[in-house]
């Protein structure tokens, strides 16, 4: 059985499922969806070290683990990193290496892993920095290694902004998700506008394609994720999330 999320400086979690982070950086979502799942599949059994960016509390990571992965888990903050390695099994340790880091420059050594899954962290970046991030995981990963993204779209919490990102794709904007202070673009009551993050990226399966493209990779699909789990507040419209599977050539 896995070990709680134990912490003094853990925020109190307010809703099944959602796991508050330390740092502000939203929330680990305990329910996968199949862009993660397939990531535990694949490192599970390509006997290749696999990579996860932005892992939080290692809800993917511990799943790859006790599906056969060697894994690097990383995270640009440590506390949720030693939450991970205490809630992992402890006979599978061995297997596990925690590395603190923030992209888009993370030391990580290039030509290494065979898969690596960033879900739901590059929404927290400008634009610059995901194709820089994305140009830093070609070379992280091994020739035919495959990378796994999942992020934001305008289409679920944060709905109020979707007349003005799709205004900015008609105009042709490089990065029509981009927003500073987004709490107010929430669609909650009384909310704080100068808390949350101070800036976020919402991205849509045509900007995960082209970071990918631009990078090197062969992309083989892209597509909106639905979350049903996702709340408050109620049934979004089936595009939570977007997601990719690309491949680096070999
Ligand atoms: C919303 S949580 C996502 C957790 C998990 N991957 C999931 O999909 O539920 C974002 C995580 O990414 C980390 N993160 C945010 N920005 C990051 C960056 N620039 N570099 C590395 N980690 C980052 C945060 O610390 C947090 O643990």
């Amino acid at each position: 059985m896995n070990q709680p999320y134990d912490h003094p400086d853990m925020p109190k979690q307010w809703m099944e499922g959602m796991v508050p982070t330390m740092n502000d950086k939203g929330y680990m979502f305990e329910v996968l969806d199949h862009i993660a799942e397939e990531f535990i599949e694949y490192s599970g059994s390509s006997g290749k070290p696999a990579l996860e960016v932005g892992c939080a509390y290692g809800i993917a990571t511990i799943a790859a683990l006790k599906n056969g992965a060697e894994i690097t888990a990383c995270d640009m903050e440590q506390r949720h990193l030693d939450v991970l390695r205490e809630r992992a099994p402890a006979s599978l340790r061995d297997k596990l290496t925690t590395r603190v880091g923030k992209l888009p420059d993370i030391d990580l050594p290039e030509n290494t892993f065979g898969s690596l899954l960033c879900s739901r962290v590059l929404h927290f970046l400008y634009g610059r920095d995901v194709d820089q991030s994305v140009a830093n995981m070609f070379r992280w990963l091994q020739p035919g290694g495959r990378l796994f993204l999942v992020a934001d779209t305008p289409y679920g919490i944060w709905r109020n902004f979707i007349p003005i990102f799709e205004e900015r794709v008609a105009n042709g904007e490089r990065w029509p998700g981009e927003m500073e202070k987004p709490v107010r673009y929430l669609p909650f009551e009384g909310r704080n506008e100068d808390g949350g993050p101070p800036v976020m990226n919402l991205l849509c399966p045509d900007q995960l394609i082209r970071t990918a493209e631009e990078a090197g990779f062969m992309v083989e699909r892209a597509e909106f994720i639905d979350r049903p789990d996702f709340r408050p507040p109620g049934r979004m419209d089936g595009r939570e999330n977007c997601g990719l599977v690309a491949v680096k050539p070999v």
